[in-house]
């Protein structure tokens, strides 16, 4: 089948999944196999980075949440550090002005305090760039641990309570969804990762309590618009039931 086929397919299911977040693996294995070094295959995975950005917009999806940088990842050499986030930077440079005229909203999510001066400037800068964009929401996870996130929301909350604006006993999960990074966000409908790996990596922990999770050997710079519509393809013959029995149709 070919792409717009499979595109044809599954906007005419209807049930595009509101927000699809994904976990872009094997980038350094795809540079291996070509005998090149690591960040050659960050630099591919750029072009996989447009296409399901691209691929979200056509469908209608309504966000998009891109696991660039973990806070695992600032232990790896700092040579790679320096490239992934000097390609970060020539992709917000390179793109916000498409992402402005089609409508996409630029979120970073992390610990953003950690990143280097330039390459933050240039993330804050495209944030309030897009700021009045309303089609769609494109999460980038940057010094993202999920753990983090959970921490900084409930020290969020205590410091609230502490200051007198909280009261202790009405925080309940939508409150506490609220002090997450992703406030605002609906949870992702599916998960995608790359490269075969069967963990979910300290990504969205609290977000994916009920994310269809989908797993392709495709190392990441291989991955095409076409694979994330066969990905949306499976997505919409999973039957969800949130904890519930089968609805009888
Ligand atoms: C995982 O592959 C990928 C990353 C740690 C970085 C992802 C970055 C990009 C796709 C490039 C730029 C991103 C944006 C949003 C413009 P890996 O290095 O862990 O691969 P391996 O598991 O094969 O070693």
């Amino acid at each position: 089948m070919t792409e717009s086929e499979l595109k044809e397919l599954i906007v005419e299911s209807g049930d595009i999944p509101g927000h699809i977040a994904i976990i872009m693996d094997g980038n350094g294995r795809w540079a291996e196999i070509r005998g090149r070094p690591r960040v050659f295959g960050h630099q591919h995975g750029m072009n996989a980075v447009r296409a399901v950005v691209e691929g979200c917009r056509e469908l209608g999806c309504k966000a998009l949440t891109l696991y660039a940088f973990s806070e695992e990842n600032w232990k790896r050499p700092r040579s790679e550090i320096k490239v992934l986030m000097r390609l970060l930077r020539k992709y917000i440079e390179k793109e916000q002005n498409n992402l402005k005229k089609d409508g996409i909203k630029l979120r970073c999510l992390g610990r953003l305090g950690k990143i280097d001066a330039e390459p933050r400037k240039t993330l804050e800068e495209a944030v309030a760039y897009t700021a009045d964009c309303n089609d769609m929401v494109l999460n980038l996870a940057i010094s993202y641990g999920s753990r983090s996130e959970i921490v900084d929301a409930a020290r969020y909350l205590c410091r609230e309570a502490a200051a007198g604006r909280l009261d202790p006993e009405s925080v309940d999960e939508y409150t506490f969804a609220g002090a997450l990074y992703t406030s605002g966000l609906p949870d992702p409908d599916l998960l995608i990762r790359t490269s075969g790996e069967m963990r979910v990596s300290n990504f969205l922990l609290w977000q994916i309590a009920y994310t269809e999770i989908y797993i392709t050997p495709i190392l990441w710079p291989d991955f095409t618009k076409k694979d994330l519509f066969e990905a949306i393809g499976e997505f919409q013959k999973r039957d969800r039931r949130f904890g519930r029995v089968k609805s009888k149709k």
